[in-house]
Order: structure tokens, then C-alpha cells, then sequence
């Protein structure tokens, strides 16, 4: 009966551990959807063509881009396109979406 109790133990932290990382899984998706949507005008992987006019977000430090972007969404810095954008974002998909391009290759 010990035993059993111990396997059925073993069993649900199992589970417990594997519902976690399909929570992650489903964040990660999430995110890279998030960040997918930038790339009609950012480039694939947020990495524009050399001399575009449109900069690339691949690399760009998480601090900028979260400045930049509530700076579009509240009008501070005027754009063509990101200040009608920004404004379908929250601040924790903004933040999540900067912590996301920071962390790839320039
Ligand atoms: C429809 C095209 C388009 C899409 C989609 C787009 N951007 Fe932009 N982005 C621009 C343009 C154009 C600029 C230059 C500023 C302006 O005129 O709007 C820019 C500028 C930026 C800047 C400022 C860069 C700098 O060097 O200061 C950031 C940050 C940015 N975009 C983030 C994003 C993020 C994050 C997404 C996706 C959630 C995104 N953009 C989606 C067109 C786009």
C-alpha cells in the first residue's frame, strides 16, 4: 500500500509537471504569434533587409522598445503606421513581445 501511494505520488507530480510545460508551450505560441504580426513590415524574425527604412526589432533591447512603443501609443513620438499599432497591444503583451525580439540575433 506504501508503494502504491508513493507511485500514485510519482504519478501526479508527473502530470503536474507536464501540465506546466504545455502551459509554456502554449505562452511561447502565444508570444511568437504576438511577434509574428510585426513581421509583414519588420521582416521575418524581426530582421529587416540592409538599408531598409523600416528598422529591425531582432536584438533591439527590451527597455527601448517598450519606451518606443508606449511612446507611440500615447502620441509622444509621432509615426506613420506604430501609433495606430501600438495601441492594440496591453503593456504585458508589449512587454512579453520585447522580451521576445530582444532575446533574438541582431
Ligand atoms: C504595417 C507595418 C508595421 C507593422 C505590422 C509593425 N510595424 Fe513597427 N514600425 C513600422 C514603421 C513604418 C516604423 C517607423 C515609425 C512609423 O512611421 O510608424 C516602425 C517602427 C517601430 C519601432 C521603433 C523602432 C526604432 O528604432 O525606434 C518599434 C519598436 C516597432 N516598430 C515595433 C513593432 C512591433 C513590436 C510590431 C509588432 C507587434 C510592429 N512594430 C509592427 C511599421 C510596422
Amino acid at each position: 500500500m506504501r508503494f502504491r501511494l508513493s507511485l500514485l505520488a510519482t504519478l501526479l507530480t508527473g502530470l503536474a509537471a507536464s501540465s506546466a510545460m504545455a502551459q509554456d508551450a502554449a505562452t511561447t505560441l502565444h508570444i511568437r504569434g504576438l511577434a509574428a504580426t510585426c513581421a509583414n513590415c519588420h521582416g521575418t524574425d524581426g530582421r529587416t533587409k540592409e538599408g531598409s527604412a523600416i528598422p529591425s526589432l531582432a536584438g533591439m533591447p527590451r527597455d527601448y522598445m517598450i519606451t518606443q512603443m508606449k511612446a507611440f501609443k500615447d502620441g509622444t513620438r509621432p509615426a506613420t503606421v506604430m501609433h495606430q499599432l501600438s495601441k492594440g497591444f496591453t503593456d504585458a503583451q508589449i512587454a512579453s513581445v520585447a522580451t521576445y525580439f530582444a532575446a533574438q540575433k541582431r
